[in-house]
């Protein structure tokens, strides 16, 4: 993500969450946090208008944070939630992680699905943590992402999301 995305993403950032990050954070994000990395996921033709996606993480040491994730509306269900997920996954583990967690809104399960798929188990709740409507966080949280076992699970899940996006195509 650069300066110049922040604005496609503010319109699908207001279009997902009820209580959305202004421009600024972004800005702030993308230029004075030294930990923070973001990412835009685009439609084939590579024009500001076709960002469709956007995550981010922040990487303190060996222990990964995602930040945010969130699919245009009208592009959800097409596995670009879930592209992105591996992609912040990837620079996770490229950039010396080997934990990842992340909160959620408890109601929020098809966020949770996506990441119960990807090895993410809850392992606690922040009681009233959303303060638009006191809903309860679910903290998740993944590893040991260096490991073995979790890089076989990254390689048949990323082995079958290939299977699905050449499917897909035809
Ligand atoms: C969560 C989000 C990023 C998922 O992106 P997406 O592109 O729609 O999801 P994908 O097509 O990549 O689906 C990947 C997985 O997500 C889960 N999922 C996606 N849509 C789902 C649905 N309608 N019901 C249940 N689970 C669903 C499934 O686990 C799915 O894998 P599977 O089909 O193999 O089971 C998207 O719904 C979104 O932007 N939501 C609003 C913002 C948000 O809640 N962000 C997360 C904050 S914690």
């Amino acid at each position: 993500m650069s300066n110049a995305d922040v604005r496609a993403v503010m319109r699908i950032e207001s279009l997902s969450f009820t209580t959305s990050w202004p421009a600024s954070a972004f800005q702030s994000e993308l230029n004075d946090n030294k930990l923070a990395y973001y990412f835009v996921g685009r439609e084939p033709s590579d024009s500001e208008a076709d960002v469709v996606a956007y995550g981010g993480i922040w990487v303190i040491l060996d222990d990964a944070h995602i930040t945010t994730i969130a699919v245009h509306p009208d592009r959800r269900g097409h596995r670009y939630g879930e592209q992105m997920l591996v992609h912040l996954l990837h620079e996770s583990i490229a950039r010396g992680a080997s934990w990842i967690t992340l909160e959620a809104r408890e109601s929020n399960e098809v966020a949770q699905n996506l990441y119960r798929k990807y090895g993410f188990a809850t392992i606690a709740t922040r009681r009233a943590y959303y303060s638009d409507n006191g809903e309860n966080a679910v903290v998740m949280w993944a590893g040991n992402l260096r490991g073995e076992l979790y890089a076989q699970r990254l390689a048949a899940l990323e082995h079958a999301l290939d299977a699905t996006l050449t499917a897909e195509d035809r």
